[in-house]
């Protein structure tokens, strides 16, 4: 089965095809129209420009994919979450395709999209019968959670942040520090040359007995720890980084860890585009095999927003049954498409 994935609910725009081939899936193509630059100047993604700027994007990047009719056998959409006028264009624009070529199309959950970015490029089958029960870290720009996996499609929330999302984080400190848009590769990079251990920064909620995060706490204490600084060089910028990125991750790999025990979970997986974090992806490597749970980390190309990971989620749900696509409403409500679409 090939599925044409569409993605568009923020500030790339991606078309990809992905083939199921023997239980194997393959990406056969990909192209991503990036608006980073065109959003730069603003220091944060303009919803009205990000819109025209899909609509100008899509078929321009749909056509060097140079797909027909013959080469698809079902469409997967992004339906949320996003920007509402992101989404728009990719939804519309994903519809009067399915009824140009009349194939059959699913709206993905943009959530499920990035948990579903673990399985590109993998023996899908066997993955299946041994990787569940499975604990999620979902990391992205708009969310930061914790879920339990009882199967794809099959979702239970554990916590989540109860102010800003983790990337959020990284983008906020950068912002302070004056790095530049989009800040986690920023911070996450200027964090490489620094010393964790140089500025004392809190690890939020760390011991409460719950699968919750909070990040607006830990800005503020970098914000103060800047404001008490009245000169900062490059190495002092480095170092603030590096102490902010552990303590990011020391709270986020701590709970997880915490939550797969606790669910005693077969795998850990890791989502979102904060999964691209050197050091995040090492340190839950390293604690999952300590604690004896298996790690699976998405491919770093898999981990910010992309069109492959959408049509990987669509081709589970549209292989499988329409009755078989919810089995509860909780499931619908967080993370499955809109019932109407498959109707
Ligand atoms: O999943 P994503 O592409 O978009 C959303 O769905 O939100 O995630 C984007 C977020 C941004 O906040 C970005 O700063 C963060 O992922 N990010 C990183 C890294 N690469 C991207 N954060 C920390 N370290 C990175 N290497
Ligand atoms: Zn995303």
């Amino acid at each position: 089965m090939r599925t044409l994935g569409i993605e568009t609910s923020c500030d790339e725009t991606s078309v990809a095809l992905l083939e199921m081939k023997g239980g194997v899936s393959a990406v056969r193509g990909q192209f991503t129209a990036s608006q980073v630059l065109d959003h730069a100047e603003y220091g944060g993604v303009v919803p009205e420009v990000a819109a025209r700027l899909h609509v100008q994007a899509l078929p321009a990047i749909m056509r060097r994919l140079g797909l027909g009719s013959k080469d698809v056998d079902g469409i997967a959409i992004t339906r949320g979450p996003g920007l509402i006028t992101s989404l728009r264009v990719g939804v519309d624009f994903a519809r009067g395709l399915a009824w140009a070529w009349k194939k059959p199309i699913v709206g993905v959950n943009h959530i499920e999209g990035h948990i579903a970015a673990n399985f590109i490029g993998s023996d899908v089958r066997r993955q299946m019968s041994d990787v569940f029960p499975a604990v999620v870290l979902v990391v992205s720009g708009g969310h930061t959670e914790i879920i339990f996996m009882k199967n794809f499609g099959r979702y239970e929330r554990l916590g989540s942040t109860l102010d800003d999302a983790a990337g959020e984080a990284f983008d906020k400190v950068a912002k302070m520090l004056d790095l530049g848009y989009p800040g986690g590769p920023a911070v996450s990079e200027r964090a490489e040359k620094g010393d964790p251990e140089r500025f004392i920064l809190p690890r939020p909620m760390l011991s409460a007995p719950n699968f919750d995060f909070s990040f607006s706490g830990l800005k503020t204490a970098v914000l103060y720890t800047i404001q008490r600084k009245e000169k900062w060089n490059a190495r002092d910028i480095d170092d603030l980084c590096a102490s902010f990125q552990k303590a990011s991750v020391d709270v986020l790999v701590a709970k997880t860890v915490r939550a797969a025990h606790a669910k005693k979970a077969r795998t850990v997986f890791l989502a979102g585009g904060v999964a691209a974090n050197k050091m995040l992806r090492e340190r839950l490597a390293a604690e999952c095999q300590m604690s004896d749970v298996r790690c699976r980390l998405p491919d770093l190309q898999y981990c910010t927003d992309n069109a492959a990971m959408i049509a990987m989620a669509g081709s589970f749900r549209l292989a499988r049954p329409l009755s078989s696509r919810a089995k509860s409403r909780d499931d619908w409500k967080m993370l499955a498409p809109d019932p109407n679409w498959e109707l």
